[in-house]
């Protein structure tokens, strides 16, 4: 029988409830020191029906931080608001994963230790803004981290991963996606480095090898899960030759029994897609979580079809609270509304309703 989305799933050694994965969407709801807010534990409570949910981006250092309000994980406070919204996902029969990011040169001086300038892989400075507590601001040219530096970023993803423990987290997902600092460095586009951190994709790649080594000593390599945006021209990311590139960077990941990699398949703004991804998923042995664009009738045949084992949700979670027993039993959907996004308070964040109604019709 063909797998089923609303089936149960075994993620290494944690049972889920349904393929279905809440997508990591930064909602800039915590407050100005990071620590997460009582309505972040509302809203990761209301969705705890997802069979996992991924949480939002997490900066593992003061460094690491590219917007406002962003819950991070660097510091005792942090653990302490973090294990409050776990307990309650937990407590609702939930899953959660901390999505571990640095951000690199997508940040601004008005965001850093010292307003010193942010970090990347090279010099390049990126097209377009960056959002800060002053507003909309130029992103300015990043940085170039020394050789000597590296070790310290690996130590941040590491001491970030420790405190996902302490912090009630099953599992941590390796940001790797969406033009953050290790897609700067996974990607030629922004990597022109000359030392054994460019140049060729191994290379490239060395840095997340390091990270994950590093947090294999913290986890058990069955709860890490690493995310990917071979085509995603957010953030101003090109690759020259993202199937070639990510075919290998897959490959390697497969040879670690990492509890899944998750992949943004295609490009945010663009519906086109350049990249051949039955041919990439063929390179993974492992749990293969897409997205990018997924309804219940795309996700249902690509588990069908064995293009995917779980699907992960963005928008649709947004505005649907209780999207796993919509789309269970056929029941209309809310609409997410891209006003109420990114900052500000209660509205759009955990007032979508659940659906009281009678219910339609089973799919
Ligand atoms: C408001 C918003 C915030 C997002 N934040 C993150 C994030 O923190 N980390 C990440 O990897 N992707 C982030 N994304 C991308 C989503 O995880 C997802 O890839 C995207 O929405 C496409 O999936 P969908 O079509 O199901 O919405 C964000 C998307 C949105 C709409």
């Amino acid at each position: 029988m063909a797998a089923d989305i609303f089936s149960t799933f075994q993620l290494d050694d944690l049972m889920l409830s349904s393929r279905m994965v809440m997508a990591p969407m930064t909602r800039n709801r915590a407050d100005d020191k990071g620590n997460v807010t009582p309505m972040m534990v509302t809203h990761y409570q209301q969705r705890a029906t997802a069979g996992l949910i991924i949480s939002e981006s997490v900066p593992v250092s003061a460094q690491a931080v590219g917007y406002p309000c962003t819950p991070g994980l660097f510091a005792d406070a942090h653990v302490t608001g973090w294990l409050r919204l776990t307990n309650a996902v937990h407590s609702s029969g939930g899953r959660i994963f901390a999505q571990l990011q640095h951000c690199g040169r997508i940040s601004h001086p008005d965001l850093q230790p010292g307003e010193a300038v942010p970090v990347a892989p090279s010099p390049l400075r990126p097209s377009g803004k960056a959002v800060t507590y002053a507003g909309m601001q130029d992103f300015v040219t990043p940085r170039e981290l020394m050789l000597e530096e590296i070790p310290d970023i690996v130590a941040q993803f590491r001491r970030a991963a420790e405190l996902a423990r302490r912090a009630g987290f099953d599992g941590i997902e390796i940001h790797g996606a969406n033009g953050y600092l290790i897609d700067q460095f996974l990607r030629d586009g922004t990597n022109r480095r000359g030392d054994a951190y460019g140049g060729n994709v191994g290379n490239r790649m060395r840095l997340l090898n390091e990270i994950l080594d590093a947090v294999s000593q913290v986890w058990p390599a069955g709860r890490i899960g690493v995310r990917l945006t071979p085509e995603n021209s957010f953030n101003a990311m090109v690759d020259s030759d993202p199937q070639t590139h990510f075919e290998y960077i897959i490959r390697e990941l497969g040879t670690r029994s990492l509890a899944y990699v998750h992949v943004l398949q295609g490009d945010m703004s663009e519906k086109s897609s350049a990249v051949d991804y039955r041919a990439l998923r063929a390179c993974f042995p492992g749990t293969y979580i897409a997205n990018n664009g997924y309804d219940l009738e795309l996700a249902k045949k690509a588990i069908a079809n064995g293009d995917a084992d779980l699907v992960a949700f963005g928008l649709p979670f947004i505005a649907n609270p209780d999207l796993v027993r919509r789309y269970r039993q056929g029941l209309p959907l809310n609409r997410a509304d891209p006003a109420t996004f990114y900052g500000g308070d209660a509205a759009g964040y955990i007032d979508y309703p659940f659906f009281t109604g009678e219910e339609v019709f089973a799919i």
